[in-house]
């Protein structure tokens, strides 16, 4: 099938370089320049793993472009895929310029009848709407059909969650479009659910919402497991052998940051609170999160009395491992708290260091090593549990330390490997110290 992708961001391309590969002919359109000529070299604009390997093959064997023009882009496009991005309003709402611009330039360029999937994440009713705006301005030549198509691939393994889905959501009003979209998906052979386009909205903004809540839920025993004695790597096993709970997502830690959860959950509270519904469970999801932002240095302010003049080494600064998207990063806040209570902050992440400047300039300073950066700290807080964090050789980092303290925000020590090194102290999440 030929395919048209509008937007080149971690939705649009990994769904690219994917369909491209189970044989779809598929074009990718983006206004940057710079990103479309990198594109064409092969080179990925964001890191993500596998993605730059299928990239350079697909666009090897022919069945992947990049352009800027949308007339070049949409010639000939059985299916168009929106994957804009929709970041959020200063009231919590979704900002739909970035989409209403797409749909826009559709709608000028477009010449033939053509299905338009919209994978972009957008409140309920935003389908409909797209639809009536194309259909007031295209052309009597081109029909359009919708179908709402929403995307629950995760960062850092983007091509493995399009390739092996749980499921996929087809949207639709019309049958034959919603078949013609199964159809493009046929070769993934995953699991697929025909609902309404406003209930496939819906499931978007729930699952993310219904995570998120469970991670604030898990964090908020983690911190009663430390006021009564229990441990929550215990708890959370015990949990989550109850199937109708399930082990994913019970990881307790320094809070969920990304750029999805903080802002689908304010947007799905916007209109709950727009239709008059009290959901005050998202209230306190977001509230229990922005807390638990700021554990790890209510922990360290316990332990030192003062933080003036202490040298913090933050290990991690993305927002999870895999990936250099420092959106909503926890790290971001605990960096800010931390200078302002005076303390020097020495900060390293293997890919993620580029776009922490670009948000927390030089009010820390950055590291390219983890013992260049624990080099005479006074305590190291654990950010990002990238491999390389998890198996750190903690004698040679213990050694360089002014004070062998770690504060682990994300549980990844080896308890053992702990134990066995007796002059640290280690404060971990929802656990006994050691
Ligand atoms: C999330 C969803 O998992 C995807 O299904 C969805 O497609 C995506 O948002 C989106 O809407 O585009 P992502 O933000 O890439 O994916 O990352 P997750 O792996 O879900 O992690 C989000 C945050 O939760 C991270 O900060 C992570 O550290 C935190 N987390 C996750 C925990 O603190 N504990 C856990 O047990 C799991």
């Amino acid at each position: 099938m030929n395919v048209a992708i509008l937007g080149t961001g971690y939705v649009g391309l990994s769904t690219g370089v994917c369909l491209s590969e189970i044989g779809h002919r598929v074009v990718c359109i983006d206004l940057d320049e710079q990103k479309i000529n990198n594109l064409i070299q092969g080179i990925s604009p964001i890191y993500e793993p596998g993605l730059e390997n299928l990239l350079i093959k697909n666009i090897e064997v022919g069945r992947m472009e990049f352009t800027t023009s949308h007339r070049d882009g949409l010639k000939g496009a059985e299916i168009i895929i929106i994957a804009v991005g929709t970041p959020q309003k200063n009231d919590g709402a979704a900002d739909l310029s970035y989409l209403e611009q797409a749909v826009k330039d559709i709608s000028i360029h477009l010449e033939q009848s053509a299905i338009v999937v919209l994978k972009s994440t957008v409140p309920v009713g935003t389908n409909e709407y797209i639809k009536s705006i194309l259909d007031d301005r295209c052309s009597k030549q081109a029909a359009i059909e919708i179908i709402s198509n929403p995307e629950f691939l995760r960062q850092g393994s983007a091509i493995m969650d399009t390739m092996k889905a749980d499921r996929i959501i087809i949207g639709y009003a019309n049958r034959e479009a919603a078949n013609k979209v199964l159809e493009m998906y046929r070769p993934l052979n995953v699991p697929f659910l025909l609902t309404s386009i406003r209930s496939a909205e819906m499931i978007k903004y729930a699952s993310n919402s219904f995570l998120a809540t469970k991670i604030s839920f898990i964090n908020e025993v983690a911190n009663l497991c430390e006021a009564v004695g229990a441990d929550i790597k215990e708890v959370a096993e015990g949990m989550g052998k109850d199937k109708r709970i399930g082990e994913a997502f019970l990881r307790p830690g320094i809070g969920y940051g990304g750029s999805c959860f903080p802002k689908d959950v304010k947007a799905l509270l916007h209109t709950a609170d727009l239709h008059g519904v009290h959901f005050s469970l998202l209230k306190e999801t977001i509230a229990i999160n922005d807390l638990q932002q700021e554990t790890l240095v209510r922990k360290a302010m316990n332990r030192f009395g003062d933080l003036k003049g202490k040298k913090i080494a933050l290990l991690g600064l993305a927002f999870k491992p895999e990936t250099d998207d420092m959106r909503e990063a926890p790290s971001i806040k605990i960096s800010r708290l931390l200078t302002n209570l005076g303390a020097e902050v020495v900060a390293y992440d293997p890919v993620a260091k580029d776009n922490a400047r670009k948000i927390l300039g030089d009010t820390i300073t950055y590291s390219s090593s983890i013992n260049e950066a624990v080099l005479n700290s006074d305590a190291v807080f654990i950010i990002t549990e990238w491999k390389e964090i998890k198996y750190l050789d903690m004698a040679k980092l213990l050694k360089n330390m002014r004070h062998p303290i770690i504060f682990d925000g994300r549980n990844c020590l080896d308890e053992e490997r702990v134990r066995a090194c007796e002059a640290l102290e280690y404060y971990p999440i929802g656990r006994p110290a050691i």
